[in-house]
């Protein structure tokens, strides 16, 4: 049986937050952003380890209290990279050099900046992808009109939104695959696992979400995320 492994990177600095404290760290609802994914994926009963990766010069993981999380469940590995992609192989590798985790089993790859991700698209999530050959992600259709701009920001064209989709997070893959496929790709132009999938001639499964798991990335995103956790603890 492959089990369900979850990956967090976590070594970035939210250079468009503009922030000297990484935005996973960034309080949002009374926690450090990383807590809210965290604490979804470690209640889950369909996960069977949550690996976060942060960078090898992190201080501020130590800061915090995270012991309501078991023991048995979180791992945390100072093997970031450079890029998220480097991020996401290196702790694959790490992952990989525990006895209890094989190549056949499922990685969940989660942004630490999409707080919002709720149990109720994580199990939607494993439960298309369990059966599927090749793997894939959360994701939703485009829905704003599209425009092309010239070097002036001025419109020069309207692209076509058919098929179009953006793609969040978890990112769900076999671990052996996962790992070639982003041993194989050049990491700088990559932003998610998928793609280094899709280079290798495989179509990743997009499975429709919301944009409730929309991922943190500006400063005015973080009272957007913090009224979605409040709304749905409160109800
Ligand atoms: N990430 C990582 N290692 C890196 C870069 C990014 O683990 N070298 C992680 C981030 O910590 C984040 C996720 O990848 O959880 C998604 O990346 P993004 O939203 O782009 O975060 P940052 O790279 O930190 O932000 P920015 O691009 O604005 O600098
Ligand atoms: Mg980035």
């Amino acid at each position: 049986m492959s089990r369900f492994i979850a990956l967090i990177p976590a070594a970035g600095f939210g250079a468009r937050m503009g922030n000297q404290l990484p935005k996973q760290y960034l309080s949002l609802a009374g926690k450090p952003m990383i807590y809210h994914a965290l604490h979804t994926l470690c209640s889950s009963a369909s996960i069977f380890r949550v690996f976060v990766i942060l960078a090898p010069d992190d201080h501020e993981w130590a800061r915090y209290d995270w012991s309501s999380f078991a023991d048995d469940k979180l791992a945390v590995r100072y093997c970031g990279g450079a890029t998220r992609a480097d991020s996401v192989l290196n702790g694959l590798k790490a992952m990989q050099s525990e006895a209890s985790i094989g190549q056949d089993d499922w990685v969940l790859v989660h942004d630490a900046a999409r707080p919002c991700l709720s149990a109720a698209q994580l199990e939607q999530l494993i439960e298309v992808l369990a059966p599927d050959e090749v793997g894939g992600l959360l994701a939703i259709p485009v829905a704003d009109t599209l425009k092309r701009a010239d070097a002036d920001q001025r419109a020069v064209a309207t692209a076509s939104r058919a098929g179009l989709w953006q793609a969040q997070t978890p990112q769900m893959f076999r671990l052996g695959l996962l790992k070639e496929a982003l041993s194989k790709v050049d990491s700088a132009s990559i932003t998610d696992d998928a793609s280094a999938i899709e280079a290798m001639g495989l179509h990743p499964r997009l499975v429709l979400s919301d944009a409730y798991n929309f991922k943190v990335t500006y400063p005015q995103d973080l009272a957007l995320a913090e009224l979605i956790l409040q709304k749905r603890e409160t109800k």
